[in-house]
């Protein structure tokens, strides 16, 4: 019989990893989750491109435990600020992280700017027990608004409105945010990339 696949997710964010497990709901596959790797230290998410950090964090983990590993890396990129909070987005606003200030300083940065267009993005990475990757990504075109509505997901979801909705993602059931959000896109685009692959219960990447 076909031993059952294990993945782990890097991610410790609750809210990350309730939409990568609804999104990478893969019959065969036992995901687990960095929360039950207490004793694996994160790694500093330092990398200039969400690419960079999504295969850090994956592969770090696949190392550690010697199994196959699934990061995502993801962000806000604003055009009338040059592309930023892009990497810096859970701490644009200093440390401790916090939801709320991320959104009052972004706001702010906005003030009398006509251009609110804006992206979410996100690169999946997915690393072999020896720390060979692939990665995909993901993103949603839309614009940010001019005060926060709503009050599901996390992060900038109160501000941001997707390009053919009215709705903020934070006003979005999430079933709804997940069929076209950045995450949601990047996962379904790993699921068709890599299901046939993972079922296999592989130790390795094929040769390229
Ligand atoms: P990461 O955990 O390094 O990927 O940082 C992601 C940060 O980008 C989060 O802390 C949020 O500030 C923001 N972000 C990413 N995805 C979303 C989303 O789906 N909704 C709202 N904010 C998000």
């Amino acid at each position: 019989m076909m031993g059952r696949m294990k993945l782990i997710l890097a991610s410790r964010n609750r809210h990350k990893l309730e939409e990568i497990r609804t999104l990478f709901d893969l019959p065969g596959l036992e995901l687990s989750s960095a929360l039950d790797h207490p004793e694996i230290p994160d790694v500093e998410e330092d990398g200039k491109t969400f690419e960079a950090n999504a295969i850090k964090k994956a592969t770090a983990l696949a190392r550690a435990t010697g199994g196959w590993a699934l990061a995502d890396d993801s962000g806000l990129e604003v055009d009338a600020l040059g592309g930023a909070p892009g990497v810096y987005s859970a701490r644009y606003a200093g440390e401790p992280v916090s939801y709320p200030a991320n959104n009052a300083k972004l706001l702010k940065a906005l003030e009398g700017a006509a251009d609110r267009r804006a992206r979410f993005r996100c690169v999946v990475a997915l690393s072999s027990p020896s720390g060979k990757t692939r990665t995909v990504e993901g993103r949603c075109e839309g614009r940010i608004i001019h005060g926060i509505r709503g009050a599901q997901g996390f992060g900038y979801d109160p501000l941001f409105v997707p390009d053919g909705f009215d709705q903020t993602f934070a006003e979005m059931e999430a079933g709804a945010k997940n069929a076209i959000s950045h995450r949601g896109r990047a996962l379904q685009k790993a699921r068709a990339a890599w299901h046939d692959f993972l079922m296999t219960d592989p130790a390795e990447w094929p040769a390229p």
